[in-house]
């Protein structure tokens, strides 16, 4: 029986944590799906999908799994949470452990740790905390601006806002999803979104996706609905280009501590590539961006899980 190096063998009862108590429930369940359908296919025939509730310790504690292999998206399930029930049981698990996932849920923090390396590039911005003044925070910035939650995702609650007058209330919609608010020099260039995966505990960048969004940017609308922006993989670039982005993206990934799994985003301009954020636990449906970046390098989706699977492991 082939055993990978973290114990994990064709045996092992691994649950597929999906669902959770987030807004990306429904996506969750999708990604879940497809990653317990891969395992099945892989051979792991102790697989098991776990819908993520309140009761999620008790499940996995009675179920004596071997392992867990996350799919879960945003809060609970990206930010730490999850990740640290799972150190308590001991319980070897996928993707990014307790710190980095909780640092990259929220953008400001994701930020402030990414600038002691000064080799990642990211947008000017101010962060707004709940009583501070608003126009005082943003007087080094420069218009347009890019208002956005600190810790949401699927672009809920962000605005560009091309004139003062427009600021305050693109402030007010994005302070329904969160207290604390970032504020961006909006970045006029396009889109690209990175893997890093790890093999044999070093990581590599996958190739680079491009999304030409119908819309003006990558909104909720432009992300959801089917026809609303192209997908270009690997993305346009010179050699050089792309290897400036994909050694962006791997620096990233180590500055913020990441292991295993992530996806980071960009906005490309004059060749320089802006860091938006790291997803730490990026999407995993069959449309979903990471499958598509692996598959542009050969990585097949059941490949995809595989690799992933190698790389479980608890906080040492
Ligand atoms: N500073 C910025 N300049 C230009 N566009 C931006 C900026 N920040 C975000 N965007 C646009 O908003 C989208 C979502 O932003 P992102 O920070 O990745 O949040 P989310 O967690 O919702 O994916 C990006 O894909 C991009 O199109
Ligand atoms: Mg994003």
């Amino acid at each position: 029986m082939q055993e990978i190096k973290n114990g994990i063998n064709k045996n092992s009862k691994i649950a597929v944590l999906c669902g959770g108590m987030s807004s990306e429930a429904e996506v969750s369940m999708r990604s879940g799906k497809g990653c317990f359908d891969a395992l099945q296919r892989l051979g792991y025939k102790n697989s098991q999908m776990v819908v993520v509730d309140k009761d999620i310790a008790l499940k996995l504690k009675d179920g004596k799994f071997d392992c867990a292999f996350n799919a879960l998206h945003g809060k609970y399930g990206e930010d730490g949470c999850i990740q640290g029930v799972l150190e308590i049981l001991q319980i070897p698990y996928t993707g990014c452990g307790v710190m980095s996932s909780s640092i990259c849920m929220n953008k400001e923090f994701t930020k402030r740790i990414l600038s002691t390396n000064s080799d990642i590039i990211m947008a000017k911005s101010a962060f707004v905390r709940k009583g501070d003044d608003l126009f005082e925070a943003v007087k080094g910035l420069k218009y347009p601006l890019f208002v956005k939650p600190v810790s949401e995702g699927s672009s809920f609650g962000m605005t560009k806002v091309d004139r003062k007058e427009d600021l305050k209330s693109a402030y007010e919609l994005a302070v329904k999803y969160n207290d604390d608010v970032l504020i961006e020099e909006f970045i006029d260039g396009f889109f690209v979104t990175v893997g890093v995966l790890e093999k044999d505990g070093k990581p590599f960048a996958t190739e680079i996706l491009e999304i030409r969004p119908k819309t003006e940017w990558y909104d909720f609308e432009a992300k959801y609905t089917s026809g609303m922006s192209e997908f270009i993989c690997p993305a346009n670039l010179s050699a050089d280009v792309t290897e400036r982005v994909k050694q962006a993206a791997v620096m990233a990934f180590e500055t913020a501590g990441c292991r295993s799994v992530s996806r980071i985003d960009f906005m490309m301009k004059d060749d320089i590539p802006y860091l938006l954020e790291i997803n730490t636990s990026p999407g995993m449906t069959a449309t979903s961006d990471l499958p598509a970046q692996a598959a542009a390098m050969d990585i097949d989706y059941d490949n995809l899980v595989q690799l992933i699977l190698n790389s479980a492991g608890l906080n040492k």
